[in-house]
């Protein structure tokens, strides 16, 4: 089941990677200004909700499909996505102060290989503008999952680290529904991957010790890079069985496929190991915890396969910034049709 891009795609397809993306969430943001914007965004983009709803980590999703990090990494968008009829958002990589990210350019295109090479860098607008997004949810962003994804600052200290991700899941905490730990924050001056189960420990006991004090529950997971060694995968999984993590994101882009490029590799080159890693984790960890299914999520088989993993979720980045929002509708339909199929 290939999807065909529509006319609008294939022109955003002759632009640069990063001109592309700015110009699609421009447009997004200005059709939701127009009097029947959302419902036009509705109209053309939202699925039937109908075999979609879902509880996972106690939170309702009306559609287990939604956007990754990286592709509204401010929540600028937050409105036009709801009406979209996305499941969620994560946004982020939230980061305490604004930065700039990698010069441009720094997104390009393999183009016969359906990927991306993504170098940017983390840009970001920081935590206060972020907050400001997330602090007036209106009526559209009401019955959307919001997730926040936690990153690392490029400038800081990896000592400081382990503090700046606890102000950001601080002040983020009443505003969202979930959050998501990035350990594989990578760029091409600085890498920070804590990959031993001390490093990991050290970055999320801390957010652990501030949510039992709190009177909501928020979800925590882990977000990993499909470049960990199948020793490091394990002992991520036995981070999620021993301690109050709630799952895993799986994965990443990855700097390993990357490396001739410069950059991490997203997209269809990472469509096979995604799906492999989802479905070791959901079989070693017996079912028993929710992962957010990423990585080259580009045609509706392929988030068929990774829910059939043991996805409960499903995040889409370069599938969305290629093919297009078609992706959803299409992808969201191949999903309700392989459950009715198994039941
Ligand atoms: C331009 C770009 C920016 C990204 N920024 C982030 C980010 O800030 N934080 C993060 O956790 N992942 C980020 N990602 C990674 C995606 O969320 C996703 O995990 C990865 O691209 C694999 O999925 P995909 O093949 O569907 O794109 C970014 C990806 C791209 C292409």
């Amino acid at each position: 089941m290939g999807m065909r891009r529509s006319l609008f795609q294939i022109l955003l397809w002759l632009l640069p990677a990063e001109v592309a993306h700015n110009l699609r969430m421009s447009l997004l943001g200005f059709v939701g200004k127009l009097p029947t914007g959302k419902w036009w965004l509705k109209v053309c983009h939202a699925p039937a909700t109908e075999g979609l709803e879902r509880e996972v980590f106690g939170v309702h999703f009306r559609n287990p499909i939604g956007v990754g990090a990286g592709f509204d990494p401010n929540g600028d968008r937050l409105t036009e996505l709801a009406s979209s009829g996305f499941g969620f958002v994560e946004i982020g990589s939230v980061v305490p102060r604004p930065q700039p990210g990698t010069p441009r350019p720094r997104l390009r295109r393999i183009r016969t290989a359906d990927s991306l090479i993504d170098n940017s860098g983390y840009p970001s607008r920081g935590l206060e503008h972020i907050l400001q997004n997330v602090r007036k949810r209106n009526k559209h962003t009401q019955n959307i999952v919001i997730g926040c994804n936690i990153g690392h600052l490029t400038a800081s200290h990896i000592e400081d680290t382990v503090k700046e991700y606890l102000r950001v899941f601080r002040n983020m905490y009443q505003y969202v529904d979930f959050f998501v730990v990035n350990i594989c924050c990578n760029t091409s001056s600085k890498r920070f991957e804590p990959r031993s189960r001390d490093a990991i420990l050290e970055l999320i006991e801390p957010l652990f010790e501030f949510r039992r004090g709190q009177l909501d529950y928020r979800p925590i997971l882990l977000k990993i890079s499909p470049d960990l060694t199948q020793e490091e995968v394990d002992t991520v999984i036995d981070i999620l069985i021993e301690t109050p993590l709630d799952g895993i994101e799986a994965v990443a882009g990855s700097l390993k496929m990357g490396q001739e490029y410069g950059g991490a590799i997203t997209g269809a080159m990472l469509t096979e190991r995604a799906i492999e890693m989802v479905r070791y984790i959901a079989e070693r960890s017996e079912h028993n915890y929710p992962i957010i299914g990423s990585g080259g999520m580009m045609q509706p088989k392929d988030v068929e396969r990774m829910m059939e993993a043991g996805a409960s979720l499903v995040a889409l980045n370069t599938g969305l910034r290629e093919n297009g929002f078609r992706l959803l509708k299409k992808a969201s339909r191949a999903v309700v049709e392989s459950e009715n199929r198994e039941k």
